[in-house]
């Protein structure tokens, strides 16, 4: 019933899609077309109806049209570029996917959906365009300034053991042209690195240029890293991609995950050839870049689910820096903290002195899944909002606390699974667990100030029963009691002397 009215009504529901979608049949005229092809195309579908397609699309011809090319074939073509002139004389760029329509075996028609990425396509090329000024010579004839990477190895704030053998390999590195594997989770500083290693190069007067590979649809970034050249084809004009543009200086492919495996290919091609064929061109250029690409998927999980090819991978692994999350150098924690404290105090014209104590504890135990940009986003909020000399567990009430209330981020939600049995989230929010047991009445959040002391207590009461229930059923086993609560040993052994806790 439902089935035959949607075959009934298909027409009508086609028009809601913001797509495009024209069908052909095997003589190539236009039987079918949405109301967004007609927005895309500026024609009247009365008028499209019924004609042939290179009758309406007259830029377009047999050998380019995409749906002519199937009913010829007889197989579907994916995510296709096509730049076509409109009826009105607009320039307009989709991408298509093509699919035969087949009676009996036989191809009776195809039926194509586009999706109009003019604006997309044009912006982008106008940061390509933009980036070539910015890094060509002027009228004069004298060169720019190249420096567009602002960050350099001081500005990497870290002492954790591991963060200074990762400084030390990621400045060697700068002196070579190797190619560069980062990785790291969200706002653990990848970006940060890459500019620095590219400032500290003999490359730090060239260009640096970043994309992410996760901003374009495929065939767009394919144009935009490699240029073009004027083509019937895609319509495309002749341009530079940013492996030219780059030319001498450094290329960050950020998300190199999200990159299309046939370009992953392409892109290895550059790396080992050291030279670069525009889309559409015969000739190839050479050009001498270093690539690094950054990606928040660890490598090997990358590989393993097909989004990052292991040949690619293998050459880019010639250097190799993994950036560990915030939680686990939280002895970097007071550092960057001061470190940001001292920046927005600069920045907003305030006066925060320091941290008090057991905010600090709050922040070694959280789980910061934004890592060091939440961090520093924490801090400049707080610089922001409050007049203080001093950061108390109230200005962190809206924040933090919240985040753990909802087992968001919270040390709970990090519990390896046997230990779920632990988890704040398990049978409702930690506050909501807290309320039970101490009976506090939030009351809307009306008197913050009460609330968070009162809250400090419960935590600390709750917090002192978890430790020794753990203690107890381990054992007193203290690796196992850090592993299960999911905290650091010393932060464990901290928390044992600080509430006396003895095995019984
Ligand atoms: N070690 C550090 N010292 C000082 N600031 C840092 C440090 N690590 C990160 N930051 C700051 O944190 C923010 C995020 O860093 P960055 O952009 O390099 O992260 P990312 O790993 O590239 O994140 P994403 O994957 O989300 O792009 C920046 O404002 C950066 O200045
Ligand atoms: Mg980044």
């Amino acid at each position: 019933m439902i089935a035959k009215l949607l075959v009934e009504n298909i027409s009508q529901i086609l028009d809601y899609v913001q797509e495009g979608i024209h069908i052909i049949d095997d003589t190539g005229k236009i039987i079918y077309y949405n109301k967004f092809a007609q927005k895309i195309d500026e024609i009247d579908r009365e008028k499209a109806v019924g004609r042939h397609i290179l009758e309406i699309y007259p830029s377009l011809s047999h050998d380019t049209s995409t749906l002519l090319k199937v009913i010829r074939t007889g197989k579907p073509i994916f995510d296709v570029e096509q730049t076509f002139v409109n009826y009105k004389g607009d320039k307009i760029t989709t991408v298509n996917s093509s699919i035969p329509l087949k009676s009996k075996g036989a191809t009776v028609g195809a039926l194509e959906i586009s999706k109009d990425i003019t604006e997309v396509r044009k912006l982008s090329e106008k940061i390509v365009e933009l980036q070539n000024e910015l890094y060509s010579a002027d009228n004069n004839g004298k060169q720019k300034e190249k420096r567009t990477a602002g960050f350099t190895f001081v500005d990497i704030i870290g002492q954790n053991s591991q963060m200074l053998k990762l400084k030390s390999l990621a400045l060697k590195a700068a002196g070579t042209s190797s190619p560069v594997i980062i990785y790291g989770e969200t706002g653990t500083g990848k970006e940060l690195f890459v500019q620095s290693i590219h400032n500290a190069s003999p490359r730090r007067n060239k260009p640096f240029i970043a994309q992410n590979c996760a901003a374009l649809p495929s065939n767009l970034l394919e144009g935009i890293l490699f240029g073009t050249v004027k083509g019937g084809f895609t319509g495309a004009e002749d341009r530079p991609g940013l492996f030219e543009v780059a030319d001498g200086g450094t290329l960050l492919l950020d998300e190199i995950n999200s990159m299309p495996l046939e370009l992953q290919a392409k892109l290895l091609r550059v790396i080992q050839d050291k030279t670069v064929r525009r889309v559409g061109a015969i000739k190839t250029t050479k050009v001498d870049i270093r690539i690094i690409a950054a990606t928040n998927v660890h490598p090997e999980k990358a590989i393993e689910d097909k989004l990052l090819r292991k040949d690619l991978y293998y050459r880019l692994n010639v250097v190799s820096i993994s950036i560990p999350e915030l939680k686990d150098r939280t002895d970097d924690i007071p550092r960057l903290s001061d470190y940001f404290i001292q920046k927005y105090n600069r920045l907003l014209s305030k006066n925060i002195k320091k941290i008090d104590e057991e905010v600090m504890e709050l922040f070694m135990e959280y789980s910061w899944p934004g890592n060091v940009r939440e961090l520093e986003h924490l801090i400049e909020g707080i610089a922001t909002i409050y007049d203080t000399d001093i950061i108390k567990l109230e200005h962190l009430s809206s924040q933090i606390l919240s985040q753990v209330s909802q087992g968001d981020g919270s040390p709970g939600s990090n519990c390896h699974p046997e230990t779920s049995r632990i988890s704040f989230t398990d049978e409702g929010s930690l506050l909501h667990n807290l309320n039970k047991k101490f009976l506090i009445n939030a009351e809307n959040d009306k008197n913050k100030a009460t609330i968070s002391v009162s809250l400090k207590t419960a935590l600390e009461t709750m917090e002192k029963e978890m430790i020794q229930e753990v203690l107890t059923a381990t054992e007193w086993n203290i690796t196992h009691t850090a592993e299960r609560l999911d905290i650091p040993r010393q932060t464990l052994q901290y928390k044992i002397k600080k509430y006396g806790l003895k095995e019984k």
